[in-house]
């Protein structure tokens, strides 16, 4: 099983990507967003790359069982009903809903990656799940991080640190016999290095910084938990949904003491 990184979306090639199997991490904030709306109910999740394809798409769609959701910037874009924080993502919000996901890297990643065989979303909030179905498939997967396209390296400390805490878990199971390309030891000695303290970590990214400027310091704290949302967001064909349950849940130590506290 051999375990491949891009760091950034930009140089992948969308028509290379058809029939392998891919993850896409966006954990500030696109990933956790789209955990967080299926896990409460969304119908379905349609990512896109550009403002105008989201306003046309959702002009065909049924106005009352549609929303637009993404950001620019990091703040709603002006005339959809959500932005990217994964609070307004609420069960009274999107139960039910199509919706029309557009964002600056982590809507791009994913529409990129629609020719993939597999391909699944993951966040520090659903990362046992996304593990879990790495394993089962224990085929080759190239990780892509969505990264930060209006920046200069478009490098996501983030993004890297929670494809380097995949890898680890992956790498640590012998029976998996895993082979790891440069980037992915690259990402696992990121995790090692950071992976201590997670929401510290986030804090002092640099997306962290200016997420928390702008008042969703929020959203930083609860893109550091650790599988609070045990779901598997799968995009098949050009739309995200929840994978079917095909293994009983696996309840994470977290989603269990949060239990025992509830
Ligand atoms: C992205 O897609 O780049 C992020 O999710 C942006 C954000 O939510 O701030």
């Amino acid at each position: 099983m051999k375990i491949d990184l891009s760091f950034t979306p930009t140089e992948l090639d969308e028509l290379e990507l058809r029939d392998r199997n891919v993850i896409v991490i966006d954990v500030l904030r696109s990933s956790t967003t789209i955990a967080v709306a299926l896990k409460n109910g969304a119908r379905e999740i349609i990512p896109v790359e550009s403002i105008e394809n989201a306003v046309k798409i959702s002009g065909s769609l049924f106005g009352d069982v549609t929303l637009r959701g993404g950001e620019r910037n990091g703040k709603m874009i002006q005339g959809f009903n959500l932005g990217n924080s994964p609070s307004e993502y609420s069960e009274a919000t999107v139960k039910g809903k199509s919706i029309i996901f557009c964002t600056t890297n982590g809507s791009v990643a994913m529409y990129k990656s629609r020719f993939a065989r597999n391909l699944a979303v993951a966040s520090f909030v659903n990362l046992t799940r996304v593990v879990e179905f790495m394993r089962g498939i224990s085929s080759d997967f190239l990780i892509v991080c969505a990264g930060r396209a209006n920046t200069l390296s478009s490098f996501s400390l983030e993004d890297s640190i929670c494809a380097g805490m995949i890898v680890r878990k992956l790498a640590e199971d012998k029976s998996l016999n895993v082979e790891l390309t440069d980037s992915s030891l690259a990402a696992q000695a990121l995790h090692k290095a950071y992976g201590r303290s997670i929401l510290k970590m986030m804090r002092k990214s640099e997306h962290g910084r200016y997420l928390t400027e702008i008042g969703f310091g929020e959203d930083v704290r609860l893109c550091a938990e650790i599988d609070t949302v045990p779901v598997l967001p799968v995009l098949t064909g050009n739309v995200i949904k929840l994978r079917k349950e095909e293994t009983p849940a696996i309840e994470s130590d977290q989603a269990a003491k949060s239990k025992l506290t509830a």
